[in-house]
């Protein structure tokens, strides 16, 4: 879910509005905002978009110089107006926004009803409201002090932003596991999930720490812990720009996105390689060289998309650095007894730094003494804060929710990271390095090449955008490009896609495989090509149709698919650089020609700070 709040000398609902905008790509189930002018509080809101909520705003009085707004994400409750946030107190004179999981409400809500307390939603939140109503009345003291005693009572994740019509000129904000920052700007503050609904307005931004409660009015911010221990806040600058958070004359942030690739992955190894002299260098990680050399075990954690560049990871790795590595689902590492020594590393992978599963992999990990890194993608992110070093990704904030240019930038660095760990165990020669450095500075020109593409990707879309079911393969780094391939395909296009190694194709699913089934082929050059060339012939056998992402000037896969994208030749290790930008061109095309919004899929977030 997405958080803005305003305080300050302008008319709060523009800036709101607006900010909800940009960070409609973490939940757009439904929408609210609620101004606050003294002994009043005015909450609008609807399930649906942002814009259904601007729409139904239109005519009413939306004046006020404070307020909060949401973008939903539901979890407790569908998404209906009735479950939309802010919630207010029985009283009516609070009204809360928030992000997480309040875990022990229903004992809370229990004991609230017992008091008298009459629920309206089915929300998590609404019980934290009327929890801090409760305390309000009594203790009889201000709004910071409930909140605070109210949170001495919470279990869960939260980033909440609470107004009260009695104190109408303050905004009281607190979190603990989910992200929250403040704007610092010329007498106004301007709080969000992200620095996305800032950034037009200030530059200065306070990092809102785990169990920090901060209060804030026109005439300052004051911080305090849950504990009731002060805090002297620090201010940070922002290097976000407002134009990487638009379009930029693209239909969507997702071709934005993809497009940008051939950049991205240029700064993410800009300042690390040095083809020349065949070295490569990662400060984020220099202070534990020691740590790599002897490392018995790399485990790597992560989700979604995220996890499948770990799968390139574990690849790579093992390949060029020869230490086992195992990758895990962030969501199940979690809940079993994991076996972790201090001589493990422990590496989470996320875009937005904030995936709950993955901070809860992590917290697990450091607990039994294993060395933690990150590699995010988001400055200031709670992974990279909890993490021991890391490396970040440099990917410039991807809005688009199916992740495209924080993947390659994610393989980007896992790559740097085992050619940094194979030049540190002296496991490559320094010509051999020479040799695979200039490769991989040479990917960012062949990946335009493989945005060329597009125009095929367009036709073949054509051709496929009425199918229901598709098979992804690939074999060894192929194989999760299949994966990823197929995550693209059904989550924008909502057309079910199985990622799947090219040789367990006989063991189930070519029992699908009928006349015109499609099946997409990671086919290009490598020890295996002429065992994929089998599998294909396998799937043609059984009249399926077979779209293959081959080597250019390829001629044996040709003969028998129906359709073949050619991308240049390169060294295996970069194939999943190459070979994923068509897979990422022929969902969107897909999506597109299915009338589907390709940057905010159903029942999809950007950022998923539950778990
Ligand atoms: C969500 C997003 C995916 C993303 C995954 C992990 O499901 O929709 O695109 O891959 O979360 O997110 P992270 O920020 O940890 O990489």
């Amino acid at each position: 879910c997405g958080i803005v709040g305003y305080v300050g000398p302008k008319q709060a609902w523009p800036i709101i509005i607006k900010g909800l905008k940009r960070l409609e790509y973490r939940g757009y189930d439904s929408a609210g905002i609620a101004l606050v002018k003294p002994h009043e509080i005015k909450t609008l809101k609807k399930a649906g978009k942002v814009s259904v909520l601007e729409a139904y705003a239109a005519d009413k009085d939306l004046s006020g110089t404070v307020g909060i707004g949401h973008t939903r994400w539901a979890t407790h409750g569908e998404p209906s107006d009735r479950n939309a946030h802010p919630h207010s107190s029985g009283n009516q004179r609070l009204a809360i926004v928030h992000n997480g999981i309040i875990e022990n409400y229903a004992i809370l809500k229990e004991t609230l009803i017992s008091n008298g307390h009459v629920f309206k939603s089915d929300t998590d939140t609404e019980v934290l409201i009327h929890l801090i109503e409760e305390i309000q009345k009594e203790e009889q003291c201000d709004l910071t002090e409930a909140v605070r005693l109210a949170l001495t009572q919470v279990i869960g994740a939260y980033a909440i932003v609470i107004v009260d019509k009695e104190q109408p000129d303050q905004l009281v904000a607190a979190r603990k596991g989910s992200p929250l920052v403040i704007g610092v700007g010329e007498n106004e503050y301007i709080i969000g999930s992200d620095a996305s609904p800032i950034i037009e307005y200030t530059q200065n931004i306070i990092y809102l720490k785990d169990l920090e409660i901060a209060t804030i009015t026109i005439r300052g911010i004051e911080i305090r812990t849950v504990q009731n221990e002060i805090q002297t806040p620090s201010i940070h600058k922002l290097e976000l720009k407002l134009e990487m958070l638009e379009k930029g004359g693209y239909e969507h942030f997702m071709l934005k996105e993809i497009h940008e690739q051939a950049f991205t992955v240029r700064d993410c190894m800009r300042g690390r390689i040095y083809p020349n002299e065949g070295k490569i260098q990662l400060g984020g990680l220099k202070d534990f060289d020691e740590k790599l050399k002897t490392a018995n075990r790399i485990i790597i954690i992560a989700c979604g998309t995220s996890w499948h560049a770990g799968l390139v990871g574990e690849y790579l790795i093992e390949e060029y650095a020869r230490i086992p590595v195992e990758v895990e689902y962030a969501s199940e590492f979690r809940y079993r007894n994991p076996i972790i020594s201090e001589n493990d590393i422990v590496m989470a992978i996320s875009q937005s730094g904030e995936t709950a599963d993955t901070l809860a992999a992590l917290e697990i990990a450091k607990e039994r003494g294993a060395t933690i890194f990150g590699i995010c993608n988001v400055a200031g992110s709670s992974i990279t804060r909890f993490t021991d070093a890391g490396v970040y990704t440099h990917a410039g904030p991807e809005i688009g929710v199916a992740s495209t240019k924080a993947f390659t930038a994610q393989v980007t660095v896992l790559t740097l990271i085992a050619f940094y760990i194979a030049q540190l165990k002296e496991k490559i020669k320094p010509d051999a390095m020479k040799v695979l450095l200039t490769e991989l500075d040479s990917i960012p020109d062949l990946i335009k090449e493989c945005l060329k593409t597009e125009e095929a990707t367009k036709y073949i879309a054509q051709d496929i955008k009425d199918i229901n079911n598709s098979l992804y393969l690939g074999r060894g780094i192929g194989f999760p490009i299949a994966l990823e391939g197929a995550l693209k395909l059904k989550e924008i296009s909502y057309i079910h896609a199985e990622g799947y190694p090219a040789a367990e194709m006989k063991h189930g699913p070519i029992a699908l495989i009928d006349e015109g089934f499609p099946v997409i082929v990671i086919a290009t050059k490598s020890s295996s090509y002429e065992k994929v060339v089998s599998n294909i012939q396998e799937v043609k056998a059984r009249k399926g149709k077979v779209i293959a992402i081959v080597t250019k000037g390829d001629v044996d896969v040709r003969k028998s698919a129906d359709f073949v994208i050619e991308i240049p030749d390169a060294d295996d290790t970069f194939l999943p650089l190459l070979a994923t930008i068509p897979l990422q061109l022929l969902a969107y095309h897909v999506a597109l020609l299915r009338g589907c919004n390709v940057d905010q899929p159903r029942n999809l977030a950007k950022s998923v700070t539950v778990e």
